[in-house]
């Protein structure tokens, strides 16, 4: 135990947390030349897509110091504020963090926010100023501010690049002699935090954990104590570059289990794993189910392939347990599910992988977070809306509530005036404004999450110019006055198009997707008002005027094959189109109220 290291490494994004893992399995011999890969940790490929470490994962590595064996066990973190309950998890498996600061970009929010969440874990810190190859590299004014930040002497930070290669031993020896060795006992009734689990199609659920006290060993009666549910370790290893059996891992270390589970829904990270017989009586505190914080509609674009639609669904759940869906029914769209997801980011992966994976083509409708109604009968029992249809009738409404986040905002002083203006029009209040330095100002605001869920990121990299960084946690309900705005195309509701807006907003915004909608919509024959209403009131119109002419006019009636391709091109161009009534809406018209601005 006393040779062990659990160490994981907190970055703002892009400054280099995967390069400088990869760099440490170099430096440690735990790769060999053949896999190599560029970034090694991020094995889906959606993520070496993105660039973006959507799962954590774990990884073992031997060092040899001061002629002593030592194991390290790093545990990687996902960057996004999407998958932060995982970051905590992760967190809370180790004892050390190394936190990555990149020598040009200095603090951003997540280095901040991560950092938080590894003091009040309690972790060694190693602060790392990465990049410092970079031209345009401000390694002594960023020491300095990470000097500020952690209270720590500019000797303890660490100059380091990912890239070059620089500084690499020196981060290896500060793990070993910084972080300290676990504690935990041996003797004790087995104990041990599941961090993160990867659904295998061939071998199920692969769950990784760390033991905090006792032991883990193959063939053990073990017992996940949030679910209750009890299992046999058919087996236990260490994470390698691949996954190596053993017999038994250890208090303080990590490893991996495979019991036949098939689905990801029974693993729940943060959950505890204890002996079925002789259990512990202190269950790893601070367990959470995870939440989805955004809903949307997904629809099949052909009705018909609703049923493969609900089976790849059924089938990305097995892998992806924070997707959550149920059936719901649509006047426009017919059958479909109504989706939560963990923020806008996990919303288009899962569309993504939908159409890659699954080869679905499919329409999202508007998303929006999960409201709680009150009627006047019952001002107690509140009645979950996640999507506007479900939201009581007014005149028999107490109350709604709405989601808010604790935003905390970091950008240069210059920029302070526009990004106020920006957070009190996303209906924001201001709570704090700290200088950093004389240069960088954090700001913290009260916001309702529905307001980040749109074009929050957009608006805020525009009025910053890009220096700005963003991170949020969610404070929980309170009360807002909400409206439900319908749209009407041709003088019928489109249900799907239905939003839930602030009262202050609504004319403005509805009067926006009455624009962006004519823009979208094509012409057809006959002219098609769009409206939009609350209630009965119509708060605006605009109108798509008629098509005047035959798109196969132009073909004289003779060269036919010409004709053949111009409606063959326009058949195409329907896929992505739904009819509603006798109007076609193209997939983007439901998503066009994110992109009014
Ligand atoms: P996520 O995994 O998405 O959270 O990002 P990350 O923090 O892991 O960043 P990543 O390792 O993907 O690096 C971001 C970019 O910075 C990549 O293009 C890297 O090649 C580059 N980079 C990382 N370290 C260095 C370095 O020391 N010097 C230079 N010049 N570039 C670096």
């Amino acid at each position: 135990m006393k040779n062990i290291r659990n160490f994981c490494i907190i970055a703002h994004i892009d400054h280099g947390k995967s390069t400088l893992a990869d760099r440490l399995l170099d430096a440690t011999g735990s790769v060999t030349a053949r896999e190599k890969q560029e970034q090694l940790l991020d094995s889906m490929d959606l993520e070496r897509e993105r660039g973006i470490t959507i799962k954590s994962h774990a990884i073992q590595m031997n060092y040899i110091h001061n002629g002593e064996p030592y194991i390290l066990n790093l545990i990687d973190t996902p960057g996004h504020v999407d998958f932060s309950y995982e970051v905590s998890r992760s967190i809370a498996a180790c004892e050390g963090a190394l936190l990555i600061v990149d020598a040009a970009q200095s603090i951003q929010a997540q280095t901040i926010s991560n950092l938080y969440l590894a003091l009040e874990n309690d972790l060694e810190i190693i602060p790392v100023l990465n990049k410092v190859d970079l031209p345009s590299a401000n390694p002594e004014e960023v020491t300095d501010d990470i000097v500020d930040l952690l209270g720590c002497n500019a000797s303890d930070v660490i100059p380091a690049s990912a890239k070059t290669g620089l500084g690499i031993q020196e981060i290896l020896d500060a793990i070993i002699e910084r972080i300290p060795a676990p504690k935990g006992v041996v003797d004790e009734p087995l104990q041990a935090l599941i961090f993160d689990s990867v659904y295998n199609p061939f071998r199920g659920v692969e769950t990784y954990f760390r033991v905090l006290n006792g032991e883990i060993t193959k063939g053990q009666h073990i017992k996940f104590m949030a679910t209750g549910k009890t299992y046999y370790a058919d087996e236990v290893g260490t994470l390698n570059l691949k996954q190596t059996p053993k017999k038994v891992i250890k208090t303080g270390d990590v490893g991996y289990l495979i019991t036949g589970i098939k689905e990801a829904k029974e693993v729940k990270v943060g959950d505890t794993i204890t002996d079925a017989k002789n259990p512990t009586t202190n269950m790893i505190e601070g367990f959470e189910d995870v939440k989805p914080m955004v809903f949307a509609g997904i629809y099949p674009v052909d009705t018909e392939d609703y049923e493969d639609l609900r089976s790849s669904m059924e089938k990305l759940q097995l892998n992806d347990a924070s997707l959550v869906f149920q059936p719901e029914s649509s006047a426009a769209l017919g059958f479909g599910f109504r989706c939560g997801f963990l923020g806008m980011l996990h919303l288009e992966i899962i569309q993504e992988r939908l159409e890659r994976e699954f080869d679905m083509t499919v329409i999202t409708t508007v998303p929006n977070v999960s409201y709680q109604a009150y009627t006047i009968k019952d001002k107690e029992t509140p009645i979950l809306v996640n999507n506007p249809s479900d939201l009581p009738d007014p005149s028999g409404m107490d109350r709604v509530e709405e989601p808010f986040i604790k935003a905390s905002i970091i950008t240069k002083a210059d920029f302070v005036g526009p990004v106020m203006s920006l957070c009190i029009e996303k209906r924001g209040q201001i709570t704090n404004q700290t200088y950093l330095t004389p240069e960088r100002v954090e700001l913290s605001f009260d916001m309702p999450l529905a307001e980040i869920v749109f074009d929050f990121y957009d608006r805020l990299k525009t009025v910053s110019k890009g220096y700005a960084s963003f991170d949020y946690a969610p404070i929980g309900m309170r009360a807002s006055h909400l409206v439900k705005v319908d749209v009407l195309l041709n003088a019928n509701v489109v249900d799907a198009l239905s939003a839930l807006l602030h009262k202050d907003n609504a004319y403005d915004i509805g009067k926006k997707m009455c624009e962006k909608l004519k823009e979208l919509i094509p012409r057809q024959q006959f002219d098609i008002p769009i409206q939009a209403a609350i209630g009965a009131k119509i708060i605006a119109r605009e109108t798509v005027k008629a098509l005047r002419k035959d798109v196969t006019a132009k073909c004289y009636g003779g060269d036919i094959s010409r004709k053949r391709k111009l409606l063959e091109k326009q058949k195409k161009g329907k896929k992505r189109m739904r009819q509603v009534g006798n109007v076609e809406i193209p997939q983007e018209a439901f998503m066009a109220v994110l992109k009014l601005n």
